[in-house]
């Protein structure tokens, strides 16, 4: 005696081959898919009606079930083929295609502004004699922190609010995303004797809340010089020169002592502010200058840390803010333009 199922299965196979000859248009053809293969199509309740069936009946039932299923998909696709294909002859006998129509332009993609004026000031400092090194996002405390003279429980710690990752959970080696260039003097410096001469660019992390200056991730980029004599008029004059040569002749450029532990002196550099010429502004914090870098002369320990001779070598530091940089060149307002993407503001760079 046949299964009930299998001959519903039959009908269904009828029905549905007679219906698919008379398809003539894609939303036809979508209707009869939504009646014969979708979720609430008789044939899915078959199919998920199998579980219940005793054994044998399952069998049975499952794999014929299964092959109208594949069948019918078949020839769902080579409907949908054919009426594509209909389609095109139609438009191309009708007349309605023009083959020598121009094409539509293709949207043609751009580097990101921050990406741009970090290749300017890379190629600032390249012309200068540096070289360029490239290090890891996610550091060691280590080389973010120990290496550069702030050990664990410092208060200068507090200058940089961490991001700290869970990778590894080791006490004695915790990692975290770094929050300034830094450690890379530290990576440099072990591999390689003095005459250094570099930059390094990345991005940085920082968990502090954002304002029109400050975003939780930022690019910078370091700079390390160190050989004998190297002294602070070589610090001044390579910055001096990095600005004029990305800010022009007429720009100010403002040098105030500041604390880093790992230089001695520290300093940091400012740009007058371009968007009200010094006045004072929202972008400026109504100070009329715009923090752009921090720096100074390495500190002898931090040489020795690394088995330099901190009694013959010299060196000097810093480490730049490029969203800033991107800020002063463009007259941009708020950093949160950059990462905010939109295409509005990215397009016009
Ligand atoms: C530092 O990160 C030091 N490592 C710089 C340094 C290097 C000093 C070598 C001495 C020697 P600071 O936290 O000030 O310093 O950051 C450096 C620059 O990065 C700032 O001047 C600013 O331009 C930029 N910067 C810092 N925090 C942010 C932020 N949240 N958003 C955008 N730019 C930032």
């Amino acid at each position: 005696m046949t299964l009930p199922q299998l001959q519903e299965l039959k009908e269904i196979e009828d029905k549905a081959k007679t219906e698919l000859a008379a398809v003539s248009d894609e939303e036809t053809l979508e209707f009869w898919r939504i009646t014969y293969l979708g979720r609430r199509s008789r044939l899915n309740l078959i199919l998920r009606g199998l579980a219940s069936l005793p054994l044998e009946e399952r069998r049975q039932v499952g794999a014929a079930a299964n092959r109208l299923r594949s069948e019918l998909e078949e020839l769902l696709s080579q409907r949908q083929a054919q009426l594509r294909e209909a389609a095109v002859t139609a438009v191309v006998e009708g007349g309605h295609l023009d083959v020598t129509l121009p094409g539509r332009p293709l949207t043609i993609g751009r580097l990101h502004p921050v990406t741009q004026v970090l290749r300017d000031i890379l190629d600032a400092f390249v012309s200068m004699g540096f070289q360029v090194f490239e290090g890891p996002e996610v550091e060691w405390d280590y080389y973010n922190f120990e290496a550069v003279r702030i050990p664990k429980d410092h208060p200068a710690r507090d200058m940089w609010d961490t991001l700290w990752v869970d990778y590894v959970r080791n006490e004695e080696y915790p990692m975290l995303l770094r929050t300034h260039t830094s450690p890379m003097q530290i990576r440099v410096m072990e591999q390689m004797q003095p005459p250094v001469r570099i930059v390094s660019p990345g991005k940085c992390y920082r968990h502090e809340a954002t304002d029109p200056t400050h975003e939780w991730m930022h690019t910078q980029v370091e700079g390390l010089a160190v050989d004998e004599n190297i002294s602070m008029a070589d610090l001044k004059g390579t910055l001096y020169e990095f600005a004029r040569r990305l800010f022009g002749r007429e720009r100010r450029v403002r040098f105030r002592c500041d604390y880093f532990p790992f230089v001695e002196p520290g300093a940091d550099m400012s740009i007058d502010c371009p968007l009200c010429d010094g006045q004072g502004c929202r972008a400026c914090n109504n100070s009329g200058w715009i923090e752009i870098l921090g720096a100074g002369m390495v500190h002898p320990e931090v040489l020795a840390n690394v088995g330099y001779d901190a009694e013959r070598y010299t060196g000097f530091a810093f480490g730049l803010g490029v969203e800033r940089v991107a800020m002063l060149r463009h007259g941009i307002e708020d950093i949160r333009l950059f990462y905010a993407n939109d295409l509005r503001f990215l397009e016009q760079f």
